[in-house]
């Protein structure tokens, strides 16, 4: 909690360099000076900052707690930040051991998706990190399937769209369609532009769990049935099996349990969402009860396989 409270309050930025004192810091943030002190002598304790001419000054090693430094660190500690906010969902674990749900919603009065939509920095913040922790995994999805089999690709919850535009970057010949909630679906249409891809791109602002566009070649639910339980699941599959013709893919992209999933990000899922990271033969089963037969499942990279799903004939 101290290192969550120091970055929500940003003290390994204003810290760094020659640093300042208590009071000054205090002052500008307006907080309890010697509830400061005591939170900067532990985190001289933890080798975040450490005692200078000035007060405090941040460390080489506290700099992975300053905002510039590209990992993902910050969205999970900034309590404002929906990473951050989320993970203290955990002080309900207990809670989703005992019942099999989420823990989220005990803790904030209404689910994940409910405090983003009513938050827009919470929004922001999450698709913020949903960019950050694919940058690495980008590459491996892109190069790793034969994703020109299919012209047409929906790719349903896409987020900002840095998956999908990274896909049309490399295929000239499919056409993507985007579709989420806004403002994300919105913006993915800037991601699309940036990547210059944007003429065979389309945006569409809408729910899964309402019809989506039809007859594509393929339906990619990448990162979003673990965020759900079996009951909202069967939901966004049911819609996914309307949608696709006979001869179309539904491709679902995860971390998948027992082959590519952390076993701390699988509880992440159980409290944040009332979800989990499935396993092939869990997958199968959620499948099959939409006529759904599992046609493959590929390693795409150390921490997402894809699954390939067709009708049964
Ligand atoms: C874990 S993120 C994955 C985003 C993207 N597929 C990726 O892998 O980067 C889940 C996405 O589902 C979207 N989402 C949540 N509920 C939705 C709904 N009812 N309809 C459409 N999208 C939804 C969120 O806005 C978010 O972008």
């Amino acid at each position: 909690m101290a290192l969550r409270v120091a970055v929500t309050l940003g003290l390994p930025d204003r810290l760094r360099g020659d640093g300042a004192t208590t009071g000054q810091v205090a002052t500008e943030l307006g907080v309890s000076p010697v509830a400061l002190e005591l939170l900067l002598g532990h985190l001289a304790t933890l080798g975040i900052v450490e005692h200078a001419p000035t007060g405090y000054r941040t460390t080489g090693y506290g700099t992975i707690l300053c905002t510039d430094t590209g990992n993902e660190l910050t969205n999970f500690l900034h309590l404002d930040m929906a990473g951050g906010r989320a993970e203290l969902a955990f002080t309900e674990l207990l809670h989703s051991v005992t019942t099999g749900d989420g823990g989220y919603a005990r803790r904030y009065g209404q689910d994940f998706w409910a405090d983003l939509a009513e938050n827009p920095r919470l929004r922001a913040s999450f698709d913020q990190q949903m960019t950050d922790r694919f940058r690495t995994q980008i590459p491996g999805i892109v190069a790793g399937y034969d994703w020109d089999r299919f012209p047409a690709i929906v790719d349903i919850g896409g987020g900002h769209g840095t998956l999908l535009a990274a896909i049309l970057a490399a295929h000239p010949r499919i056409r993507g369609h985007l579709l989420d909630l806004d403002p994300t679906a919105t913006e993915a249409l800037g991601t699309f532009a940036a990547h210059d891809v944007e003429d065979r791109a389309q945006v569409t602002a809408g729910s899964f769990f309402d019809p989506l566009p039809e007859g594509a070649d393929a339906y990619l639910l990448c990162d979003i049935l673990h965020d759900w339980d079996d009951e909202h699941a069967h939901r966004i599959l049911d819609r996914c099996v309307e949608a696709v013709p006979p001869t179309g893919r539904i491709l679902v992209v995860e971390p998948v349990g027992g082959r590519r999933a952390g076993t701390e990000f699988d509880l992440a899922m159980l409290v944040i969402f009332g979800g989990r990271e499935r396993r092939v033969d869990e997958f199968q089963a959620l499948a099959s009860a939409h006529g759904l037969v599992l046609d493959g499942v590929i390693d795409l990279t150390g921490q997402r396989c894809l699954l390939e799903f067709r009708l049964a004939v």
